[in-house]
């Protein structure tokens, strides 16, 4: 079993667009008992609120669910709970480091840090840009290859 978070700022934009497409990725390969997927923002201003219309409509367009994504914020706990906590920029990174201590066996880095030939390792946020399809392509190249490296950590 590999317990994976997706982190951004808010949790409206892109950690919900990346849990929602690593569900349905693990879903295709019939891994569903042995991954478990969550996200989280580092901040609290959408705290119970679904994804923005810009996510849900992109993922909508892709086919993927995005059903019953809520809000939340990351809490100290989650650096226990989870094995891969999956930042979707080096802002959100730091913020994780801040939280508090991680166990030893706690794997922190960038979605993009598992995408090697990516020009950029940090996912744009569309909240500011607006390019829901260019954090889509991004996301789904980085989902992708972060599948790849979980599957081979399972038992
Ligand atoms: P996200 O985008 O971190 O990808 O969910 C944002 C959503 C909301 C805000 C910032 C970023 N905000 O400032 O409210």
């Amino acid at each position: 079993m590999k317990k994976v978070i997706f982190v951004c700022l808010g949790n409206i934009c892109r950690s919900p667009m990346a849990e929602a497409m690593f569900r349905e990725l693990v879903r295709k390969k019939g891994l569903e008992d042995k991954i478990i997927v969550d996200s989280a923002g580092t901040g609290n201003w959408h705290e119970g609120c679904p994804p923005h219309e810009g996510t849900r409509k992109i993922l909508d367009t892709y086919g993927v669910d995005g059903a019953g994504l809520i809000a939340r914020q990351i809490r100290k706990q989650d650096l226990e709970d989870f094995d891969y906590i999956i930042g979707m920029d080096s802002e959100n990174v730091k913020n994780i480091k801040n939280l508090g201590r991680l166990p030893e066996s706690a794997v922190v880095a960038r979605l993009l840090d598992f995408v090697e030939d990516s020009k950029t390792k940090d996912v744009p946020d569309p909240y500011f840009t607006g390019d829901f399809n260019e954090t889509y392509d991004l996301v789904k190249r980085g989902c992708e290859a972060l599948l790849r490296e979980v599957e081979s950590k399972l038992q």
